[in-house]
């Protein structure tokens, strides 16, 4: 025993268990969660998806899967989460190897950090793009030009230069890019917040950002859906029918209905992967953010209202506001250019048609870009939780490393700017395939190695809602089974035109190398995070 000296547990406590590391209100840890929630995949992916996956089609997978994975496998993270907390753990290797009671779960864990940071890496690069497309509205600098039949040319043009989707670098005719300088702004944005910790940093963030984020989009929502037929020459291009394009059923291409799509993979395989990444599910931050839950605290309706807002701000506002406004202006057409697609081209000739444009397009996207950092913000706290308690260092340095690390994964994606392959390359193997791996490592977690009656025990403690009795089953049986069979089906599908892909070389194939690398660099870290614990618990100080 090493009561009377400086111990490795006591300084856990002090790095982990300070005042800035535990939320300080209900309110606050639901906005917090829901912010990490609320991002750029419900305001700029979900309705992608749902617009190329039959409209209205798509809701019936998408919610199937809203049922028996995202909010299942959220309860089983935050009950983990919490359970790691009250033994002093805060990120997922720890908490991993804690629950299971094995050394061998804590290096999956490590999945647990490795995803929210690598995300993190290209998610900040949009976010700059966000804040740069907010002032381009505020400064009137984007110009589309005069001639109506040049604007979606023009417009696929501004969103390339600010980007650099022509070649790779950072700077362009002889001046650094202006969308490298945001970049830096916005990562030292994500930093200092951080620095400041779970309840000065992130909790004072998001109780501000997300009410914030709620106004901008009902506002353009309320704008939207004001817009009557804004072109008589058109009469079909109206609201309504703009929320039919959206919401009515179609069928996907090559089905013959609607019903006939819901046998093909591809949209169960769309909604489930909008769902995890929607929820925040599988990304290990849910795990983080629970664990500094004080004990007892309720996790089954805490769990829930922050899942439900992300729904209401993905269904009820985003899901009202892209697609019929892209359908309204621009037709059918206007509504296909996918997640950037319809994001950074189409939205910019929108907000052109639309009166009052300039100050609704400034409005749109600063909304977008508050919604990218609450979620960023998410996505460093379990690496720096991580290396507070496996590396036994304090605040300062972990968010150093973190920087430094971060800051080089980041900055290889903005260099490798030349068709989007760096962050395209992240977004699939580790946005889409790894999100799938960890979700069902969860699950397997605690319905079979801690085990169900155990986990629902736990789960029920505190809890201010009855837990459905359906709960232990789903997530026991129904959940394995349909990520496994989904995750088959997507390995089978699209699988093996990404590795052929990465055959070729190139940029993917050196953005999976970075990823093997951080992957790598991780291991290793619980290797030697896992030797201080095992010292500790030898001790006897846990
Ligand atoms: N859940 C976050 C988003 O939807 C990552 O953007």
């Amino acid at each position: 025993m090493q009561d009377d000296g400086p111990s490795s547990a006591g300084a856990i406590t002090t790095a982990a268990h300070d005042d800035r590391n535990q939320w300080t209100s209900r309110v606050g840890v639901i906005l917090a969660v829901a912010g990490s929630a609320v991002g750029l995949g419900n305001f700029l992916r979900f309705p992608g998806q749902a617009a190329e996956n039959g409209g209205g089609a798509f809701m019936i997978p998408y919610f199937i899967a809203f049922l028996f994975l995202g909010i299942p496998i959220c309860w089983a993270e935050w009950t983990m989460g919490r359970m790691g907390g009250k033994m002093g753990h805060h990120s997922s290797p720890a908490i991993y190897g804690a629950v299971a009671g094995s050394r061998g779960w804590r290096y999956m864990g490590s999945l647990g950090v490795l995803i929210p940071i690598v995300i993190y890496m290209y998610y900040v690069v949009i976010e700059a793009w966000c804040l740069g497309y907010a002032l381009a509205y505020l400064t009137g600098s984007i110009d589309l030009g005069s001639d109506p039949a040049l604007y979606s040319e023009q417009s696929a043009a501004f969103f390339g230069n600010f980007v650099g989707i022509e070649s790779n670098g950072f700077t362009s005719n002889g001046s650094i890019d202006t969308s490298f300088l945001l970049w830096g702004f916005v990562f030292a944005i994500n930093f200092f917040l951080i620095y400041r910790g779970v309840s000065k940093g992130i909790e004072a963030f998001c109780k501000i950002a997300v009410p914030l984020m709620a106004v901008c989009a009902v506002i353009v929502l309320v704008r939207v859906l004001t817009l009557g037929t804004p072109n008589p020459e058109l009469p079909d291009q109206n609201v309504l029918n703009g929320l039919g394009f959206m919401w009515n059923p179609k069928p996907m291409s090559g089905s013959e209905s609607w019903l006939a799509s819901l046998a093909d993979p591809d949209i169960w395989l769309a909604a489930t992967g909008q769902i995890f990444f929607s929820m925040s599910v599988g990304f290990g931050i849910i795990i983080n953010y629970a664990s500094y839950l004080k004990r007892d605290k309720d996790v089954v309706l805490t769990g829930l209202t922050a899942s439900t807002t992300n729904e209401f701000f993905e269904v009820c506002l985003a899901g009202l506001i892209t697609i019929p406004a892209a359908f309204i202006f621009l037709g059918a057409a206007g509504t296909t250019g996918g997640t950037f697609g319809i994001g950074f081209n189409a939205l910019p000739i929108v907000f052109l048609h639309m009166p009052g444009g300039s100050f609704f397009g400034f409005l749109w996207f600063f909304m977008l870009f508050l919604a990218a950092i609450t979620s960023s913000l998410s996505m460093l706290q379990p690496g720096i939780a991580f290396l507070e308690e496996g590396l036994d260092i304090d605040r300062n340095k972990s968010v150093t490393l973190l920087g430094l690390l971060t800051a080089a994964g980041s900055l290889f994606v903005v260099y490798n700017s030349k068709g989007l392959a760096a962050l395209d390359t992240m977004d699939f193997w580790v946005g889409t395939a790894m999100i799938f791996v960890l979700a069902t490592l969860q699950v397997i977690l605690y319905g079979w190695v801690l085990g169900i009656e155990k986990g629902v025990e736990e789960t029920k403690r505190g809890a201010e809602l009855t837990l459905p009795s359906i709960f232990g089953f789903v997530i026991k049986y129904v959940s394995p089974v349909y990520l496994l069979s989904i995750f088959g089906l997507w390995c089978f599908n699209a699988m093996p035109g990404y590795v052929k892909g990465l055959a070729q070389g190139g940029v993917p194939l050196m953005t999976v190398g970075v990823i093997g690398a951080v992957l790598i660099l991780f291991l290793f870290l619980v290797r030697v995070a896992g030797n201080r614990w095992d010292a500790q618990e030898a001790g006897g100080q846990r």
